[in-house]
């Protein structure tokens, strides 16, 4: 008895930040994307509770976190207590996503183990109740249960579809050393004390996707995490000028980053910046299409 449930990464069209909460989030208006970067997840009848990781050659498998604290673990104990049944099976986890990377690696192995655990242990678990699981496990795992592209506001934990009908092509280069999201967060609020209450609004995004234009939605990507990221990593805001000379549309950082992903015009436009950025020395550089699925049973 096994399943296998893939989810992809996602990345952050729009990343408005507010001023911290008294519970120490900051209020988002963001737009997320899910793109073709999966990993896949099997889950397997057993009698303890397991995970094991097999991660692609660009990932560093000491970087993914093991454990207890595993977010696939905690994912699986969450449903089985929510059920009420004992947390047991075994995991397996095929990571191809950048790990701390600004992408939801962890997240979407989160949205994977839920659906898996809640599938092969027949729990009919509702969507609300799964959704609300999520929120608990990350403020982005609700997005990779939903996928698409989706508006995400409260401290992204709320998501609402949104009508995407194009494709758009996305050149992603991860970094070798993750950076971790609270610390990027923190030097939000050291960079910003005067940040607004209420964040930037994700209108500007949400108005360019409609129009199908790569150009037009190039023009309107924005984060409020890009300054401090690279504020902590200089070499970032050199990554991006260099895919914006190679051809591609805009560069930015995804999410808290490190990993930079790049818009292009087209498939060839695409293969052309990763081609470049490749011949640049940057040993990884992954292309992708969004939107895609969100987590999905695929075995
Ligand atoms: O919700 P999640 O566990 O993914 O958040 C990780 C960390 O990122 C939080 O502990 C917090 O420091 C920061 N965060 C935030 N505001 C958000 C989401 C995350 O400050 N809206």
């Amino acid at each position: 008895m096994s399943i296998t449930v893939r989810a992809a990464a996602k990345i952050n069209l729009h990343l408005g930040v507010g001023r911290a909460r008294e519970d120490g989030f900051h209020p988002l208006d963001t737009v997320y994307q899910a793109i073709g970067i999966h990993d896949d997840l099997t889950l397997t009848a057993a009698d303890d509770l397991g995970v094991t990781t097999h991660v692609a050659a660009h990932i560093d498998p000491a970087a993914v976190p093991d454990g207890p604290d595993n977010i696939v673990l905690r994912a699986a104990r969450l449903l089985a207590g929510h059920a009420g049944v004992p947390a047991t099976g075994a995991f397996e986890v095929r990571k191809d996503i950048p790990v701390a990377g600004g992408m939801a690696g962890g997240s979407a192995d989160a949205a994977a183990a839920l659906v898996a655990y809640d599938r092969l242990r027949d729990l009919h678990t509702s969507d609300d109740d799964l959704l609300a699981l999520a929120a608990e496990l990350g403020s982005d795992i609700p997005f990779s249960l939903v996928g698409g592209t989706a508006r995400g506001t409260g401290r992204g934990e709320q998501v609402t579809p949104v009508e995407d009908l194009h494709s758009w092509w996305w050149v992603a280069v991860p970094t070798t050393e993750g950076l971790s999201t609270p610390a990027v967060y923190a030097h939000f609020d050291r960079l910003r004390p005067d940040a607004p209450v209420v964040p930037a609004s994700a209108e500007p995004v949400l108005a360019a996707l409609a129009t199908g234009e790569p150009l037009r939605l190039a023009r309107a990507l924005h984060n409020d995490l890009q300054e401090p990221a690279i504020d902590l990593r200089p070499e970032l805001g050199d990554l991006i000028a260099l895919g914006e000379a190679e051809g591609a549309l805009r560069g930015m950082v995804s999410g808290s980053g490190p990993t930079v992903v790049f818009l292009c015009d087209s498939a060839d436009g695409a293969r052309a910046t990763a081609a470049s950025l490749t011949g640049a020395g940057h040993g990884v550089v992954l292309t992708a299409t969004g939107p895609v699925a969100g987590a999905h049973v695929v075995a």
